[in-house]
């Protein structure tokens, strides 16, 4: 009984820390990586919010639209402001560019 115990506050502090070295390693690290280019700054801003910015070549340029669709239906859901004139065009252009 007092052995599983430990056992298991060991296991969960574990958990613990490696989350926090995570976190920190998130933090501290250079921003991800993605190909420098017009709408970068943009892209950045808008859309490493809640994830880290992913790599335009993650998707290809037909299959960055949807997901760009399903992302702002994210961020209406988090309150976030929607894209005003231009951004949506601007951060599309920069994933199509830089795309699979
Ligand atoms: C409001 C928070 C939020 C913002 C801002 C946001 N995302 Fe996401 N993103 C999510 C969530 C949540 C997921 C997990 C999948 C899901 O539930 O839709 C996700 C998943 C993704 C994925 C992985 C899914 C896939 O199909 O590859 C990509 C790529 C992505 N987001 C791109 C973007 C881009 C590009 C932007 C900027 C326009 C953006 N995200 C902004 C919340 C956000």
């Amino acid at each position: 009984m007092k052995f599983s115990e430990r056992k298991i506050k060991r296991i969960s502090l574990g958990l613990f820390g490696t989350l926090m070295l995570t976190g920190l390693v998130a933090c501290a690290g250079a921003p991800t990586p993605v190909p420098d280019g017009e709408g970068v700054d943009l892209y950045r801003a808008r859309c490493g919010a809640c994830h880290s910015v992913p790599h335009p070549a993650r998707h290809t340029k037909e299959q960055w639209p949807p997901v760009l669709t399903l992302m702002e239906r994210r961020m209406a859901e988090a309150g976030m402001p929607p894209f005003v004139e231009g951004e949506r065009a601007r951060i599309l252009g920069y994933l199509e560019r830089h795309g699979r």
